[in-house]
Formats: structure tokens, C-alpha cells, sequence
């Protein structure tokens, strides 16, 4: 099953160093760019990562990225 895409461009957020935050990956949540459960039910589930740095980073949101969770430009193929 293909992901959800969520958006075409990749969503904005703060991120603390040494923070863990759980990245939806089957498109369907409503709290893009971060799991809200939603993928119950599908055999998705959201991919974890740990904030090297404090700071802005840019998630993918058309859920294609090849660099998971980062925006690696895809969005722009769709
Ligand atoms: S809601 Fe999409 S991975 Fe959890």
C-alpha cells in the first residue's frame, strides 16, 4: 500500500537535541509531519528519530523522500 501523500512540501518544525520524534509515515495523519495513530490498521507505522541538534528541520510530507524523515526534494516529481 502506497503511502498517503500528506503534502507537497515538506513541513517546518523545531526539534530539540536529544529529542525523539515519531515521523507519520503512511500520509494519514492529522497531525503532519508527526504520527497520530492513524495507521492502525495498515501495516505502516511511524519511523522514530533522535535530534542530533537542537533547531529547524524540513520533513517530508508527500511521504516519497528517500531520506526518511527529511525532505530530499521528491515532492517535486508528484
Ligand atoms: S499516523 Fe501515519 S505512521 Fe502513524
Amino acid at each position: 500500500m502506497d503511502p498517503v501523500i500528506a503534502g507537497k512540501e515538506p513541513i517546518e518544525v523545531e526539534v530539540e537535541e536529544g529529542k525523539t520524534y515519531f515521523w507519520c509515515t503512511c500520509g494519514r495523519s492529522a497531525r503532519q509531519p508527526f504520527c497520530d495513530g492513524a495507521h492502525k490498521g495498515s501495516d505502516m507505522a511511524p519511523k522514530s528519530f533522535k535530534a542530533e541538534t537542537s533547531g529547524t528541520v524540513w520533513l517530508c510530507a508527500c511521504k516519497r523522500t528517500r531520506e526518511q524523515p527529511f525532505c530530499d526534494g521528491s515532492h517535486e516529481a508528484l
